[in-house]
């Protein structure tokens, strides 16, 4: 059977540029071949056909905040920026913790341009086993922050024993935390110190190493594996890519955030740059690049946080904790590659295939069996930031001037909802969950 379409361009077989094309039918990667006979030829040329991102690590507001963001905004900046799958946290309203919360979301938000996970909070006196079907993975909040109040994180961590998916960890230890004067960034950073993100992961992993096995256990945990399955989301300091990596062992994975890689607390940012936990020194951004580039921290995550400039613009101290960025973390990541900062197969691996396997769904490569998720670049396109020319409905970026390269055209599920900018199709992303269920498991 001839495939319905193949998208024609270089692709990235085993580290090497080649050209070719992506076959596609039903939305599934079909075959990668030379020159295809598919109904439907789109050549993009030299343009590179890369996996779709997937970002483990989003807050689209949707329902309870949805001045700042919803899941239609939300999900097509991330189209805009070649990003096809992401991860919403639970910190909206109702705040989701358990099934009854969660099924109440699900069926509330807008629809979604791109295929979406939900994360479920670990908190105390909720069950997280009951929809441990339902959520694509947890999130423990150690400390609190925007929408969320730090609670007893040792009981929720217990009540996750049975569930077999990672655990996203805020890791911020609030007895580390230190009154400050709180003007400005760097008053931030000591304020919500390193010393709480490094004594967070050990906690954690102390926690997690002494409580009941779950039933089963992440594939890539080694022999002195904790029982549980600990992502450490958003690190931020040198000292706790350090402790990751002595914990890789035990099976820990992490994340970083493009404001942690490309931001510093000597920034003139002011409120803008207000995020937990904090933006830190040049030598911390340096320490995290290192540690992205010899996998010790395996995936980027945006953490994409909207505030409305109005909310930001008030005292430091008033001003809320978040930076947008789900649009700009491909096309930042992608131009790093110019800069040789990375490799181009290690940028793929730590934006699309990685969290994918995290995440254990069928994305975040190109190859056959894989949903056809695609970002299709011209690298010799590199363009200026602009907050203006953004799609989230917060309407600013930190990144303001900085270059980037975004895509010529973006691919959900062999549908192309984007090309040079413009956003064509309909929002018919659908939720990850396992078993596969619909969207509408609700019955709405
Ligand atoms: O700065 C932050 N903003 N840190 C978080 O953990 C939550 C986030 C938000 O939702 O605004
Ligand atoms: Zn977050």
């Amino acid at each position: 059977m001839r495939p319905e379409t193949a998208f024609a361009g270089r692709l990235l077989m085993d580290g090497e540029l080649v050209s070719g094309a992506v076959e596609v039918t039903d939305g599934r990667i079909t075959d990668i071949v030379k020159t295809s006979d598919a109904e439907d030829v789109l050549d993009f040329g030299d343009a590179l056909v890369l996996p779709g991102g997937v970002d483990m690590h989003v807050h689209f507001r949707d329902p309870g905040y949805t001045h700042k963001e919803d899941f239609l905004t939300g999900s097509s900046a991330a189209v805009f920026g070649g990003t096809t799958t992401v991860v919403d946290m639970p910190n909206t309203i109702p705040f989701i913790a358990d099934r009854t919360t969660f099924v109440e979301k699900a069926g509330a938000m807008a629809d979604s341009w791109v295929d979406f996970g939900l994360a479920s909070a670990l908190a105390a006196g909720r069950d997280p086993v009951a929809m441990a079907d339902l959520a694509v993975c947890y999130k423990l909040f150690m400390a609190s922050t925007t929408g969320v109040e730090g609670g007893d994180y040792e009981e929720s961590l217990h009540r996750a024993v049975g569930v077999a998916k990672p655990i996203v960890v805020h890791a911020e230890d609030p007895g580390q935390f230190r009154a400050s004067p709180g003007v400005d960034l760097e008053d931030h950073s000591r304020a919500r110190p390193f010393i709480a993100e490094v004594e967070g992961i050990r906690r954690i992993y102390s926690l997690a190493s002494h409580q009941i096995p779950a039933p089963s256990v992440h594939p890539a945990q080694g022999e002195n594996h904790p029982n549980f399955w600990i992502h450490i989301a958003h690190l931020t300091s040198a000292e706790g890519a350090d402790v990751v990596r002595g914990l890789r062992p035990a099976g820990f994975t992490a994340e970083v955030t493009p404001h942690h890689l490309f931001l510093d607390s000597s920034m003139e940012l002011g409120t803008l740059g207000k995020v937990n936990p904090p933006l830190r020194t040049v030598n911390d951004r340096s320490a995290l690049w290192r540690a992205l580039g010899d996998g010790t921290i395996d995936a980027v995550a945006s953490d994409h946080a909207p505030h409305l400039p109005e909310e930001k613009d008030t005292d430091f101290a008033d001003a809320p904790a978040g930076i947008p960025g789900v649009e700009t973390l491909y096309p930042l990541m992608l131009h790093s590659v110019k800069r040789d900062m990375l490799p181009l197969n290690r940028v793929v691996d730590a934006v699309a295939t990685r969290p994918a396997e995290i995440l254990g769904i069928p994305k975040g490569k190109v190859e056959v069996g894989y949903d056809a998720d695609l970002a299709i670049f011209d690298s010799s396109n590199v363009t200026e930031i602009k907050g203006e020319d953004l799609h989230s409905r917060c309407g600013w970026t930190p990144f303001d001037g900085m270059e980037a390269i975004f895509p010529v055209a973006t691919v959900v599920c062999g549908r192309m909802h984007q090309r040079d900018g413009a956003l064509f199709g309909d929002p018919e992303g659908k939720m990850l969950i396992q078993p596969q269920h619909s969207r509408t498991m609700n019955g709405g």
